[in-house]
């Protein structure tokens, strides 16, 4: 039987832009019940059914939030066919910035994923299998220029949706992650450098919805990430080396 979005639970974090909002809009057209979470309302999405999606209003930088979310979910009564934990920022920071930007990075890029996985992980004592797929990026391998705390966290989240990914599968959970480079949204609004080979938001869900149908881990979203990372990895020093020039201009332009 051919797998389909139709009539499955859907819950998506960082849903009213972006990705996350793109996500929603295709999803709908493919007949899924979704759960939309975000800190700010977005645009309501009306499903192919004609009801308008669900929205909950939620900050999954903090345990609270995450569980509030769950537990919203069970009050509607709805089992979780799939969770897009997709929320994310990016500050600019260098190796000098504060406590309080490293820990808004770390909480928002990467314990939104963990708080996630945990409450996936009780969910699974009670027979329940979410398809998570977790939003890092190819910065998760080639790194990023104009963040420090955005790469650490998406270097990070990459080893933890690998370790969630081979820990689970034989219990039957299905667990990927999302690696796109410059996706045109408000993120890349203020690094100039990425938006030469930006995609738009349209052609990066749809990588995303395909790649989780084929239960791929690795989900790319630009042709030649994958031969980027075979290159960066056959000769990290050159790579670091490759980079520091490369850093120079691109930051001046
Ligand atoms: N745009 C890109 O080039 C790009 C590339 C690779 C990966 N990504 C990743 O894709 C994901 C989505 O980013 P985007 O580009 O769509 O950005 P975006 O800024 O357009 O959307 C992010 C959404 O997440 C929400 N959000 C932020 N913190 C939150 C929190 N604590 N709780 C709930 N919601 C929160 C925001 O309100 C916003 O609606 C992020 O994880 C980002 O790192 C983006």
């Amino acid at each position: 039987m051919r797998v389909s979005y139709a009539d499955k639970v859907v819950v998506i974090t960082g849903a009213s832009s972006g990705i996350g909002k793109e996500l929603a809009a295709q999803l709908a057209v493919q007949g899924a019940r979704l759960v939309l979470a975000d800190l700010q309302e977005g645009a309501s999405v009306q499903q192919a059914d004609g009801a308008p999606a669900l929205f909950i209003r939620t900050d999954v930088s903090q345990q609270a939030g995450v569980r509030y979310l769950f537990d919203e979910v069970r009050r509607k009564g709805l089992r979780i066919d799939y969770f897009f934990s997709n929320a994310g920022i990016s500050l600019p920071m260098n190796g000098a910035s504060s406590e309080d930007d490293w820990t808004r990075m770390l909480s928002t890029n990467l314990m939104s994923h963990v708080r996630v996985g945990r409450c996936i992980t009780e969910l699974m004592a009670t027979g329940s299998r979410p398809h998570l797929v977790i939003t890092a990026s190819a910065s998760s391998f080639l790194s990023e220029l104009t963040s420090i705390g955005y790469a650490t966290t998406k270097y990070a989240t990459f080893g933890y949706a690998e370790w969630m990914a081979f820990s689970y599968r034989k219990q039957g959970l299905k667990v990927s992650v999302a690696c796109p480079e410059a996706v045109w949204t408000p993120l890349i609004d203020d690094i100039p450098y990425l938006q030469a080979g930006a995609i738009s938001v349209q052609e990066a869900a749809r990588q995303m919805l395909r790649g989780t149908l084929e239960d791929k881990f690795l989900i790319t979203t630009h042709e030649g990430t994958v031969e980027k990372m075979q290159q960066k990895y056959a000769d990290v020093d050159g790579y670091v080396r490759t980079i520091a020039d490369f850093r120079e201009d691109a930051l001046r332009a």
